[in-house]
């Protein structure tokens, strides 16, 4: 099955090695398996070094599934199953549903499985790209008229990578009324859920607000806890069955250390994503603060999420730009090119403030030249 490269990981495996200043980067700082258990003051923990490494429970523990329900407001154990990262999430949910031809609405920039994997199964992929002039949220007007009565799938990734915005839960519900005009299901990659920057941390979920509404998750982003692949799909009980019956052949069980921990951590919730978003507040005001001196960049605040999408102002397209920064000043950014939109650069902001603050002055001195 041909594919096409997924330019990001590409960006990724090229360049990362040599990076001296990581801003390309979207996970909050990452706990080490001492520094999670300290963190969360677990007692018992050290009966899981006791356990033989057999295979886990099949779809995911009981004890993992009831935690990841309590981040949904209508979900329980039949409606979950695990999953290898949200990267497995993503894929075994369209391999599930996506046959050729299928009309599949993708709501870009995005991550690139969102519109690769339906383009390789033959399906009728159309892009519906955000504008910064929305500050980065669809045109509903636009949005339907695009998804029409025919499409079979929408997929959309709220708080938004690479951009960091964050659809109002009012804006959800009337997605939902679009979806169902077509029967449409929606896949909500939802890795960056919890990490809403003021207010309720949790948007409401595409899988509460509608009945063929998907969500995918994960430890990555929301727990700092990228290491343990460990991701989730959630969405009715027929859905669920379905997506385990393709599964079976993928899967067998994630890793029970990984299961183990990430129910850990889950449980932890608040103290977990209070040092979250504690930590994307600093890096957040630094990226502010210079975005509002520089007058060769351009920046929609992030509201939710890791990431910002920075419009630059240069002659050179958005690869050339980072290749030349990354070549001559060890910076490394993401090229908005690889997210499909040239002139932008993608920067992450959870982590590592001292090396953020140096490498954007670094940055603007490379426009100044
Ligand atoms: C929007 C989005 N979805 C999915 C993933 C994959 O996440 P995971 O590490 O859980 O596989 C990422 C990772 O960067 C992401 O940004």
């Amino acid at each position: 099955m041909k594919i096409d490269t997924f330019k990001v990981e590409e960006w990724f495996n090229k360049y990362e090695k040599d990076a001296v200043y990581d801003l390309a980067d979207t996970c909050v700082e990452p706990f080490s398996i001492n520094e999670l258990l300290e963190f969360t003051q677990c007692k018992d923990c050290s009966e899981i070094f006791n356990r033989k490494l057999n295979y886990g429970a099949i779809h995911g523990s009981e004890r993992l599934k009831k935690a990841i329900s309590s981040l949904y407001k209508n979900q329980g154990s039949q409606n979950i199953t695990i999953t290898h990262g949200a990267i497995g999430a993503n894929q075994l949910v369209m391999l599930t549903l996506i046959e050729p031809k299928d009309k599949v609405v993708s709501i870009v920039p995005t991550y690139q499985q969102h519109y690769s994997i339906p383009k390789s199964f033959g399906a009728d992929v159309r892009m519906f790209f955000l504008k910064e002039e929305n500050n980065w949220l669809p045109d509903l007007d636009e949005l339907e008229q695009v998804v029409g009565n025919d499409t079979k799938l929408i997929c959309i990734n709220n708080p938004n990578n690479p951009t960091g915005a964050v659809i109002p839960d009012e804006m959800i519900l009337k997605i939902v009324e679009i979806a169902k005009k077509s029967n449409a299901y929606i896949l909500a990659d939802e890795v960056y859920r919890g990490l809403n920057h003021s207010g309720n941390p949790f948007s409401i979920s595409f899988a509460d607000a509608y009945s063929r509404g998907i969500s995918t998750g994960s430890m990555s982003k929301v727990f700092s806890l990228a290491g343990l692949r460990l991701g989730w799909i959630v969405a009715n009980d027929d859905i669920i069955d379905n997506i385990n019956h393709q599964r079976e052949y993928n899967t067998i069980s994630v890793g029970i250390l990984d299961d183990y921990f990430a129910s850990i951590a889950i449980e932890n919730k608040e103290k977990i994503i209070s040092r979250a978003l504690e930590k994307i507040n600093i890096g957040k005001r630094i990226l502010l603060d210079w975005a509002n001196s520089e007058p060769y960049v351009h920046l929609i605040s992030p509201q939710g999420g890791t990431t910002a999408f920075v419009r630059f102002e240069s002659s050179l397209s958005s690869m050339d730009l980072c290749k030349k920064l990354q070549q001559q000043t060890g910076v490394m950014l993401l090229p908005g090119e690889t997210l499909e939109l040239d002139k932008y650069v993608r920067i992450g902001y959870g982590n590592n403030f001292e090396k953020l603050e140096k490498a954007l002055k670094i940055f603007s001195a490379f426009l100044h030249q």
